[in-house]
């Protein structure tokens, strides 16, 4: 790969900018951002990564081996209006990253047989631990997908998905660290109540927080069966399960994550065509 361009410079293109640059995955001149009319943000990606920034769109798309949709959904169609009378080749790979949108509609404004992939990524992008789930538009082919996978891996992990799935993705692992933040926000406030120091709380429930990942990646075991193994009949952590259960937190979850992807698809049919 010579060249990735960047249509939108905000947070999360940073982010992928410091992972293809870690990476490693190609030189910082080769990675091209366009904004919307932001001189200051363009200057401040130049000089903190030495990329390319231009305000030519003629420039930033051409010979790009892959083209990054990252404005915010409601800017999609302004951008995709500006990209119909580009020139694109059915080699370029468009990539986006908006919440919601159908590679359909991304489609209807692109050249046919243009490839199009979308991508969920999620806010730990920045530290390069994104789980991001990547779905093909009808396009794109294997060798697409996997150009895109590993553009995403240099962030964190990648998987490939159905499109289908894509509003549950949204709700899972797009949304996902913000239910984890709201967890680790209630046993903080929890932490005080029973007397705990809060600097010394929040290194205990990080380290818990990263142990438990990692055992469940580690391990064999479900979920279920990892807990069960630390839950004695009568024991502490039974006491405090037993709670959970009273008060179907449980279900909570779930209708949580419904009412997450019910979103992402009402979302999405704002952007139909
Ligand atoms: N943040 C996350 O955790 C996350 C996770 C998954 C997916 N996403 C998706 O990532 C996308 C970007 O999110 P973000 O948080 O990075 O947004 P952001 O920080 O607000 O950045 C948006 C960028 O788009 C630019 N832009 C707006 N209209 C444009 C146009 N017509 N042409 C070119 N650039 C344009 C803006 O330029 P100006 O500054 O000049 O206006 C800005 O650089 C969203 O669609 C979101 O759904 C975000």
């Amino acid at each position: 790969m010579k060249k990735i361009a960047f249509v939108g410079a905000g947070a999360m293109a940073e982010a992928l900018v410091k992972g293809l640059i870690a990476a490693e995955h190609l030189p910082a001149k080769g990675i091209w951002l366009t904004n919307h009319a932001n001189d200051a943000r363009l200057q401040e990606l130049h000089a903190a990564y030495g990329v390319t920034i231009t305000r030519n769109q003629t420039d930033l798309l051409k010979d790009a081996d892959v083209i990054i949709l990252s404005m915010k959904p409601k800017d999609a169609e302004a951008a995709l209006s500006s990209l119909k009378s580009a020139n694109l080749n059915s080699k370029q790979i468009v990539v986006s990253i908006l919440a919601g949108i159908h590679t359909s509609f991304l489609e209807s404004y692109l050249p046919s047989n243009q490839p199009v992939v979308r991508a969920m990524p999620n806010t730990s992008a920045t530290i390069l631990e994104a789980a991001t789930a990547v779905a093909a538009g009808v396009h794109a082919g294997s060798e697409d997908m996997k150009v895109v996978s590993s553009l995403f891996k240099t962030v964190g992990e990648a998987v490939e998905v159905e499109e289908e799935a894509m509003d549950a993705v949204t709700a899972i692992s797009g949304s996902g660290p913000a239910y984890l933040y709201y967890m680790m926000e209630a046993l903080e406030e929890a932490s005080s109540q029973v007397g705990l120091d809060e600097s010394v709380s929040k290194q205990l429930l990080i380290q818990t927080f990263k142990g438990a990942a990692k055992m469940l990646e580690q391990s064999d075991l479900t979920p279920a069966q990892l807990r069960a193994n630390i839950t004695s009949a009568g024991g502490t952590t039974a006491a405090g399960i037993s709670v959970l259960e009273e008060q179907g937190v449980k279900a909570a979850i779930q209708a949580c994550v419904k009412a997450a992807a019910a979103r992402s698809k009402e979302m999405g049919q704002a952007f139909s065509k």
